[in-house]
């Protein structure tokens, strides 16, 4: 896929996505963005930038740790989903947040800016994953840190068969390298090539849990990557393709519900200076 229409889907599908999102994922993604705030050390007053921050699931909680001496600037190419985070955080009276609307791979800052960058989940979907560390890693100050999470293997995520079901019915992959950077030490070595150092990286499984088949439904197909493509299917394609997609999780059963297992890695270092 080209990059400008990779950029076009995505910013188009979170847009219609971002109503869905937080019903589809918070609960299920809360324990790996836990342990990515924890990989970050972040203390009160530091200046942080939260890239791809969606809806504000991982800028919350920085938020909080930082303080009102810190700042935060959370940056994402759907402007829905920034329009979602702003009224979220405005509702908290939460004031030393501030979002934008960025491209990941441009980011508008000075040089050396931000004492922490941070990324939850969204590398998957970028057309240039490694132009977007470099610009995290210019916009962070030398001595400072940054840290992201991204899905691990296809072969380790229960929910991974929404690909080729959705892929099938609109004859395109809707996302060719979303578990590239998750495979191998991919991710630590894109992290190196930027220039960060003192690399730690660590994959981990998290059970993502579902109460009935509509919560799975509604994160597989409406509350991600795969939205923009689903929002054109007919009744008819909806169905065969919510039919096939359960089918594919049922190993993950747990009598009432599912437990989806699921990837991640966590790559951090630091920049030198
Ligand atoms: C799975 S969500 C992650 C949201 C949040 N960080 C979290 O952990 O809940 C992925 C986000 O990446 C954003 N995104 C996709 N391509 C982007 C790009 N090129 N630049 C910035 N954000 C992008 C999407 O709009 C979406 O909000």
């Amino acid at each position: 896929m080209k990059p400008d229409l990779q950029r076009r889907v995505q910013r188009y599908g979170w847009d219609y996505s971002s109503p869905y999102y937080q019903k589809g994922w918070e609960r299920q993604l809360r324990p790996a963005q836990q342990k990515l705030i924890e990989e970050i050390d972040l203390q009160l007053g530091k200046k942080v930038l939260d890239i791809s921050c969606g809806t504000g699931l991982v800028t919350y909680p920085i938020a909080k740790a930082v303080g009102v001496e810190g700042e935060i600037i959370g940056i994402d190419l759907s402007e829905k989903m920034i329009e979602k985070a702003r009224n979220i955080f405005n509702d908290r009276e939460i004031k030393n947040v501030e979002f934008r609307h960025m491209d990941a791979e441009e980011l508008d800052f000075e040089d050396a800016c931000f004492d922490i960058g941070v990324n939850s989940l969204g590398l998957m979907y970028y057309p240039n994953p490694d132009k977007a560390i470099q610009e995290m890693h210019r916009v962070t100050k030398p001595g400072g840190r940054a840290a992201a999470l991204v899905w691990g293997r296809r072969k380790a995520c229960g929910w991974a068969a929404i690909f080729p079901i959705v892929d099938r019915r609109v004859e395109s992959d809707v996302c060719p390298l979303f578990f590239q950077l998750g495979t191998g030490d991919t991710l630590a070595q894109e992290f190196k090539d930027a220039g960060f150092v003192d690399i730690e990286s660590e994959r981990f499984e998290v059970l993502l849990p579902y109460e009935t088949d509509e919560e799975a439904l509604i994160s597989a197909f409406q509350g991600g990557a795969v939205a923009l493509a689903y929002r054109k299917f007919d009744e008819q394609t909806k169905e065969g393709a919510h039919a096939e997609y359960i089918e594919s999780i049922q190993p993950f059963s747990s009598g009432t519900g599912y437990e989806i297992p699921g990837e991640f890695v966590i790559v951090s270092g630091n920049k030198s200076g």
